[in-house]
């Protein structure tokens, strides 16, 4: 496939930035879609340009690093990470439009990267459990319900990409909040701290500068991982219990 790509380039968190255009040609329909970018970035550097700045760590839809807006979706047109997505979901002659995620919370170090350290400070908040659990062997000497640890385990497979917060309008970080919160909050191990920790992890996303959730739902359409917008209600309901007073159940 032959392709033009437009590109966000911007030189640091001062510059303006702008679009910038390149052709690439030949592309396979099996590379990846990072696999297409590493081959515009060796001709871009054996040309002596700059190539193009991107975050990417595991390649496998696990680390969360490789977040970037395609044709205006977070990680495009397939639902899920831009490293598990592949140039056959384009056709040849397409024009894509590349962008890193935009937020406030989420500033620009370059290109395509964002710095998404809000996100390790809203875990820094609350999310750990203070609970002696001991070694494996041990840890399964406390029952849990099947039910439980199966909602609790979905919760806990948001690899922390930022999808949900480039997608919604307001730049709101609920469904990453709600599901730290959640897959901690429905163990035994979580309990002690279950009504401090969730007021702790909203109170710093707001201190972070991301928007409030109005239900809009954009966030659980572009999740990777499919973190359900029932999770958010999760929250809510703790959160409601815990600034009441009242036992969260
Ligand atoms: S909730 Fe989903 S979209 Fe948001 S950070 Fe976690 S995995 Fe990414
Ligand atoms: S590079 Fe790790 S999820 Fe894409």
């Amino acid at each position: 496939m032959n392709l033009t790509l437009r590109i966000w380039r911007q030189k640091g968190s001062e510059d303006k930035g702008r679009m910038v255009r390149y052709e690439v040609a030949d592309v396979s329909p099996d590379m990846s879609f990072l696999e297409m970018l590493d081959v515009l970035n060796e001709r871009l550097t054996l040309e002596g340009e700059e190539p193009v700045a991107f975050d990417h760590d595991c390649r496998e839809g696990i680390c969360g690093m490789c977040g970037m807006v395609i044709n205006g979706v977070a990680h495009g047109p397939e639902v899920t990470t831009a490293c598990q997505l592949h140039m056959r979901s384009f056709s040849d002659g397409d024009t894509i439009d590349i962008e890193p995620w935009r937020a406030k919370a989420f500033p620009v170090v370059k290109d395509l990267v964002v710095d998404r350290g809000a996100f390790d400070r809203i875990i820094q908040a609350g999310g750990y459990i203070s609970a002696p659990t001991g070694s494996a062997p041990d840890a399964h000497s406390i029952p849990v319900a099947k039910a439980d640890a199966d909602r609790a385990f979905d919760a806990a497979t948001c690899i922390g990409c930022g999808a949900c917060v480039a997608a919604c309008p307001n730049a709101s970080a609920m469904l990453f909040t709600a599901a730290k919160v959640t897959h901690l909050g429905l163990l035994p191990q979580g309990q002690p701290e279950r009504a401090s920790r969730v007021v702790r992890m909203v109170d710093q996303m707001d201190a972070e500068d991301f928007g409030g959730c109005t239900n809009i739902g954009e966030c659980a359409a572009v999740c990777p991982k499919g973190i359900p917008l029932e999770t958010i209600s999760r929250l809510n309901h703790d959160l409601l219990g815990s600034l009441s007073g009242a036992d969260a159940k």
